[in-house]
């Protein structure tokens, strides 16, 4: 295992930023985490831990210790009747878990086709797209507790998951280093079109029998035709969480805008999206200096190539002010600032 020194991230966010940090090495399995964390001249450094730095904005040098796991093995490790479960190694990227899965039928994760990053990071904020979340399929995960490195398992509801939220952003945040996560998928799937757009794709197919595969074709074309591919425009996805609002604050906001959209998560909480609440406020499109809101979908903030980290917060500040000035609501950042 190399670590290197004095070691810049750009090619290690998709925002594309460039901060160095003191130490990173990256970590084929569990020995190689222990062995590197025991070592005399972390014990007292920061530590983070980074996947794909597909949500994450870095806003300045990291003076510690950068960890990114490369371990990279899917094993179908038992079936019931009904269910298979899928363990995959921390380090495996997402997008080549949900291909694992939809090749052999598996059914559950579909709808999560093409979500940058790796699978270590997926249960961070219970990654989530096109009407799934990651907590609807997962069976637990395996860490190490970085301060005392002991072995920690996780049960779905240890996780405490919510929408983009667990016990990782919370309480243990930056305490776990999750290397492994176990999946359980549905061996006879059941499509989940509930999501207004992909209904739509799926009858334009004239098909009879769709499968998941075709789900996860059809996500990946939407999503290529809405967000940017950071490979070419660098960005973190959506940059704010949706509001979640009581069913009065809802209808007061709406005959004051009476064509706001809105989703019913349960009979007295709404979720807005803030993409709406964005443009309403004249940000889609827009560029300022180096950094700008996408021209698609206004959630995303975009770097132009050049842009400097207090450029993207100055634009934040910028949106969540105005919002709040308009609907009063606060937005609240879904990419990890650090
Ligand atoms: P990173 O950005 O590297 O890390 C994210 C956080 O997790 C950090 O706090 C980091 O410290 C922590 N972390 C990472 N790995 C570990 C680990 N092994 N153990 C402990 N902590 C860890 N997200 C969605 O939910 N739905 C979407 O539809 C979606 N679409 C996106 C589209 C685009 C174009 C982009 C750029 C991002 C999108 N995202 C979406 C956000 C992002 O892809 C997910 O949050 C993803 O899970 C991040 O994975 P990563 O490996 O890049 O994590
Ligand atoms: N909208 C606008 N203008 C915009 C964008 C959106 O008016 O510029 C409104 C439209 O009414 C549209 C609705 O918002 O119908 C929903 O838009 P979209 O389907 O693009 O989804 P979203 O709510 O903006 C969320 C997630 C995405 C996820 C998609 C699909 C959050 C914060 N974002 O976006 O996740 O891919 O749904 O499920 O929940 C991410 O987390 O990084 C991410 C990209």
């Amino acid at each position: 295992m190399q670590i290197h020194q004095n070691y810049s991230l750009k090619k290690h966010n998709t925002f594309g930023i460039d901060v160095c940090c003191k130490y990173y090495a990256e970590v084929k399995n569990e020995n190689e985490i222990t062995q590197l964390l025991s070592e005399a001249r972390f014990k007292n450094k920061s530590k983070l831990i980074i996947g794909g730095g597909s949500n994450i904005l870095f806003t300045k040098d990291f003076d510690g210790l950068v960890i990114n796991q490369i371990s990279n093995r899917i094993i179908l490790s038992s079936e019931d009747e009904k269910y298979a479960f899928v363990s995959a190694e921390a380090g495996v990227i997402w997008h080549e878990l949900v291909l694992f899965c939809v090749n052999k039928n598996l059914g559950g994760i579909e709808n999560l086709s093409l979500i940058p990053g790796k699978v270590g990071a997926a249960p961070i904020q219970n990654i989530g797209a096109y009407g799934q979340e990651l907590k609807n399929v997962f069976h637990s995960l395996k860490g190490i507790h970085i301060d005392d490195l002991k072995a920690v398992n996780f049960s779905s509801s240890d996780c405490k998951f919510g929408y983009r939220d667990s016990i990782f952003k919370k309480e243990l945040k930056s305490k776990i280093i999750i290397t492994e996560v176990i999946l359980r998928l549905n061996k006879y799937p059941e499509l989940n079109t509930s999501y207004g757009i992909i209904e739509d794709e799926l009858s334009k197919l004239k098909k009879d029998n769709i499968t998941i595969k075709n789900v996860s074709d059809i996500v990946c074309q939407i999503r290529r035709n809405k967000l940017p591919d950071p490979q070419k425009l660098g960005n973190a996805g959506s940059f704010f969480k949706n509001p979640e609002i009581s069913i009065e604050e809802y209808n007061l906001l709406k005959s004051k805008y009476s064509e706001l959209p809105g989703l019913k998560v349960s009979d007295t909480v709404i979720k807005i999206p803030a993409g709406w609440l964005i443009e309403k406020c004249g940000f889609k499109g827009k560029r300022i200096g180096n950094v700008g809101i996408h021209e698609k979908q206004a959630l995303v903030i975009v770097n132009y190539g050049n842009g400097k980290p207090e450029e993207i917060l100055k634009l934040k500040n910028k949106i969540i002010k105005k919002v709040n000035l308009k609907f009063n609501l606060e937005l609240q950042q879904e990419v990890n600032i650090i």
